[in-house]
């Protein structure tokens, strides 16, 4: 069943399309992943979801709630932990956690209960009467994390909730995501970590400059591509002229298939090869016939990243790394502000 529907979404920044009809399907109990690079649209989506923002076009319904109409109704299924930790300084944790009880009017009787069981679960015994401007990243998000489940939300959104973690915190995190689900919680969480969603999400949608790529189980996207992943380069740096001409070299040979120039490594080919053709005997013929020479050939099983770069020509570091000298945060914080 799909608990969570999202058709045609979009959502514009003035000039920027964050988003562009969007379309998502997320059934009840599974761990939905979102994938993309700096800039692709992620916390956007999440904050719509968590009626924070309002989409300009289009339609999401969780639970047959429509979001638009109902964002109350919406607001009692959910808990979301954004991006930027924003954690009062002067109160302990557990004062935070007992004031964002109060603010989700959880009755007395179960407030201290369930906070402490949030304390266990999360690890968070020995500093939660600290203050909370004392904490380290890890722990400013464990208790992010335990404000977001306190009033045990059907649906969790996490916006990058390991980015930067320590790894004991980050598998704290993972684990305790890992057995809400057990326990039937349906959780949306974005990443720009490859092996997070891996390990983590049933489904993930890779989104891209505000549109969804792909989407599907990620064994299945891995497997989509087949054969073995292969990263060609006749020279450190190649022209993106002679990189041409290597491609038509490639285009003729059997076997080799889903040939990808990418700009950003030196303009090095990347293909897939199937396992059963003896691809490398023909390959070095073919190039030494055009006086071209491997200087390196790397081989490796299918990754999401792969995956990513089949849909974009670029790998998702190369996607940041591009972003990164696009986007104007200055500009961003203020507007976000009004
Ligand atoms: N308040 C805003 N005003 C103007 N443009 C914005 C605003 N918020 C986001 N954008 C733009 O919308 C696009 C999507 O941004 P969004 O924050 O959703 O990306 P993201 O995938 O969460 O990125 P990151 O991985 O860096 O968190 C980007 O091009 C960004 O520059
Ligand atoms: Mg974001």
């Amino acid at each position: 069943m799909n608990y969570i529907q999202i058709k045609n979404l979009s959502k514009r920044y003035f000039d920027v399309n964050a988003l562009e009809n969007i379309n998502i399907k997320i059934s009840k109990g599974s761990l939905f992943g979102l994938l993309g690079p700096n800039g692709a649209g992620k916390t956007t989506l999440l904050k719509i979801l968590a009626t924070l923002i309002s989409p300009d076009d289009g339609k999401v319904e969780i639970n047959e709630i429509d979001l638009v109409k109902k964002p109350r109704q919406i607001r009692e299924l959910i808990g979301y932990v954004a991006q930027e930790i924003s954690l009062d300084k002067i109160l302990t944790g557990r004062e935070l956690l007992d004031f964002q009880a109060d603010l989700y009017h959880i009755p007395k009787t179960k407030k201290l209960q369930r906070i402490q069981d949030l304390i266990i679960k999360l690890d968070m015994e020995d500093w939660i009467d600290r203050k909370c401007g004392t904490y380290s990243g890890g722990m400013k998000r464990r208790i992010d994390l335990a404000a977001g489940l306190l009033h045990l939300p059907k649906v969790l959104i996490l916006d990058e909730p390991t980015v930067g973690l320590d790894i004991e915190s980050r598998n704290i995190i993972w684990d305790l995501l890992k057995n809400l689900k057990d326990d039937g919680m349906t959780i949306i969480l974005s990443s720009h970590y490859l092996n997070e969603i891996d390990y983590l999400a049933d489904t993930v949608v890779i989104i891209n400059d505000g549109k969804v790529i792909d989407q599907g189980n990620p064994n299945y996207l891995k497997s989509k591509l087949g054969g073995e992943r292969i990263s060609l380069k006749v020279r450190e740096f190649s022209s993106p002229e002679e990189s041409e001409k290597v491609k038509e070299i490639l285009n003729k040979i059997d076997g080799i298939r889903q040939i990808v120039i990418n700009s950003a490594q030196g303009y090095s080919l990347n293909f897939i090869a199937e396992k059963e053709k003896d691809f490398l005997t023909k390959l070095k013929v073919e190039l030494a016939f055009s006086k071209f020479e491997i200087f390196s050939l790397t081989q490796s099983q299918p990754s999401l990243d792969d995956v990513y770069l089949q849909a974009t020509g670029k790998t998702l570091q190369d996607a940041e790394i591009f972003m990164a000298g696009k986007r104007d945060l200055k500009k961003e914080s203020k507007q976000s502000m009004r």
